[in-house]
């Protein structure tokens, strides 16, 4: 299994104390966070989009989660789930309109006080453009990079407010609560 996302596993144990038992990893990918949170005691709920979805169908990681869903299914399941996973999902949706339609999918299956984990790549001061950044994104130009400020622009509309929030090399990391 490939190894869990960093924010998840600093993270998992404070979710737990605060009594979070139902996860939605949303933009799942290979279900690495999907096993972790499972093999941790959450019941976890994994969606991403529907061709993604038919990748994984067979896979024997579906097998430890409540259930598998197309990213369309989400905007009437009402999950009402404790916490929402978004690990290096929101930072490659380029399009404005389908960040807000990502970001309002995860509000609206979110209880009220539950929290949505988000970790995206973050800006690397003083990176040059270069060829890799059509894939990694990794300079100051390139928009698939985000600061925590430009995260709390995008969801601070949808009801959500930031409780922490901290940098590594590459990627910021960053607890949003929803009101
Ligand atoms: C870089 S992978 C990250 C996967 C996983 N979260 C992880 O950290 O291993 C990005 C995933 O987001 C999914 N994705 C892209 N756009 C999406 C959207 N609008 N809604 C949900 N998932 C999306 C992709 O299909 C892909 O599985």
């Amino acid at each position: 299994m490939a190894i869990v996302a960093e924010s998840v596993r600093r993270y998992s144990t404070f979710f737990r104390k605060s009594q979070a038992t139902t996860v939605l990893d949303y933009g799942t990918g290979t279900m690495r966070n999907a096993l972790y949170m499972a093999e941790q005691g959450f019941r976890v709920f994994a969606a991403d989009l529907p061709e993604q979805i038919a990748r994984l169908q067979g896979c024997s990681a579906v097998d430890h989660v409540e259930r598998l869903m197309a990213t369309d299914e989400l905007t009437d399941s009402h999950l009402n789930v404790d916490l929402v996973l978004s690990t290096y999902v929101f930072n490659i949706i380029m399009e404005s309109s389908l960040r807000h339609a990502y970001a309002k999918n995860a509000v609206a299956n979110l209880k009220p006080g539950g929290y949505l984990l988000m970790e995206v790549r973050c800006r690397q001061p003083g990176a040059k453009c270069g060829a890799s950044c059509e894939e990694f994104f990794s300079c100051a130009e390139c928009s698939k990079t985000l600061t925590h400020n430009e995260l709390d622009a995008l969801l601070n509309p949808h009801g959500l407010r930031r409780i922490s929030h901290y940098y590594r090399s590459h990627a910021v990391s960053a607890i949003y609560q929803k009101l």
